[in-house]
């Protein structure tokens, strides 16, 4: 990197301060000894900001090191003094993980991409987010949003069709995130935990966390976590597992123990193997009294074909979603469910902002109020 270099990244990082705004311009035009140097930068910037997409330039103003530097290659971003790779446009706070290993990853990461609305032909991202967060959509448009736990990102494409700007963080899965959600002007993806986030607090517009909180080990300790990057007047959402009978009560925590320890494709491939079985069984008790109680809490398999959403999908669709959604609830390393009590305590030590939490049967929630 060349001295020119040095000192156009402290001006583009530090983005409080930027010179090159017209009026900073003409203050120095006054100082004849220096207009050479200002031109001069002026000229190198442009050159180097073009380099980068616009959601990376606002990516590295939220890292919380006034002095982060990227490389002129893209490839290493300096944070803290420390080497953090950039591959793929994406910056890796943590050591590459993969969803799972060898065969059985390409699969995973195909249901992965099969979980976005603009590819598996539903609305089911967009009618959930709506109606877990009760925002109206415009309310998302030029936000810019911390996404933690992303995955795949199914919903980042959805807050972005909204029209926010997404940092989307996840440990794992960053690259299929990148391939299917290639947009440099409104999604950054980063490689990183929501344990340990690598912004400045106060800065983003909302945090936004969905589907997350249960599988981190901590997770009172994640929510504290993440509640400080929103500004104090921004807007908040957080999902998380209820902790109440009708969840605990439910096949899977009882099952847990013993399933996460089997290896992963042996336990999808026993899913997969009782899925048609277990879908007709299902599916006719649904239609007794009672019946739906016995599925709920006794029979290991998410049956969607009564969904509503999934109505325009094929009954091999279905199961293969089922399939899938039943190993992710028999494999998690963590599931955690919070209290709407606990989650209450937390939000009221961090959020300035009025906020609701609305405890339903499965799943708990925190929102701020949107006038
Ligand atoms: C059930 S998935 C939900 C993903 C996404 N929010 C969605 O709704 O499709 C849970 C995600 O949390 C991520 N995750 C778990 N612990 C994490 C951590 N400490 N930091 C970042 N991501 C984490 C996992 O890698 C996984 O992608």
């Amino acid at each position: 990197m060349n001295k020119n270099h040095t000192q156009v990244h402290q001006i583009v990082t530090d983005h409080n301060k930027c010179i090159l705004d017209e009026s900073g311009f003409n203050k120095l035009v006054g100082r004849f000894d220096i207009v050479y140097t200002v031109v001069k930068i002026s000229h190198t910037t442009y050159e180097w900001m073009n380099e980068f997409n616009m959601i990376m330039k606002q990516f590295l103003s939220l890292l919380d090191d006034d002095k982060v530097s990227l490389s002129e290659d893209g490839q290493t971003l300096t944070f803290k003094g420390h080497p953090i790779p950039v591959r793929n446009g994406v910056p890796r706070f943590t050591p590459d993980e993969s969803y799972s290993d060898g065969n059985f990853a390409k699969l995973r990461e195909e249901h992965a991409v099969l979980q976005f609305d603009s590819k598996n032909g539903t609305t089911d991202r967009d009618q959930t987010i709506s109606d877990r967060t009760t925002w109206p959509k415009e309310f998302w448009a030029g936000k810019t949003v911390l996404e933690c736990g992303c995955g795949a990102g199914p919903d980042t494409e959805i807050l972005r069709n909204w029209g926010a700007k997404v940092i989307a963080v996840d440990l794992a899965g960053s690259d299929i995130a990148k391939e299917s959600l290639d947009d440099e002007e409104n999604i950054q993806i980063v490689q990183g935990s929501i344990l340990d986030l690598p912004f400045k607090k106060q800065s983003f517009d909302i945090v936004f966390c969905h589907r997350v909180l249960q599988h981190t080990p901590h997770p009172h300790e994640t929510l504290e976590h993440i509640l400080q990057f929103v500004k104090p007047d921004g807007a908040v959402f957080v999902h998380s597992y209820a902790r109440t009978f009708i969840q605990m009560c439910r096949w899977k925590y009882a099952l847990l123990p013993f399933t996460r320890k089997v290896k992963s494709e042996k336990l999808y491939n026993f899913v997969k193997g009782y899925a048609p079985f277990a879908m007709k069984l299902t599916g006719t008790l649904r239609k007794i009294p009672g019946g739906r109680g016995i599925n709920h809490f006794f029979i290991p398999f998410l049956n969607y074909r009564h969904a509503k959403q999934f109505e325009p999908l094929t009954d091999e669709r279905v199961m293969e979603i089922g399939v899938h959604d039943t190993f992710d609830a028999l494999s998690p390393p963590y599931d955690n469910p919070m209290s709407a009590k606990d989650m209450r305590l937390i939000a009221e030590k961090h959020l300035k902002h009025p906020f609701e939490i609305e405890e339903r049967p499965m799943v708990t929630l925190l929102r701020t109020k949107v006038s």
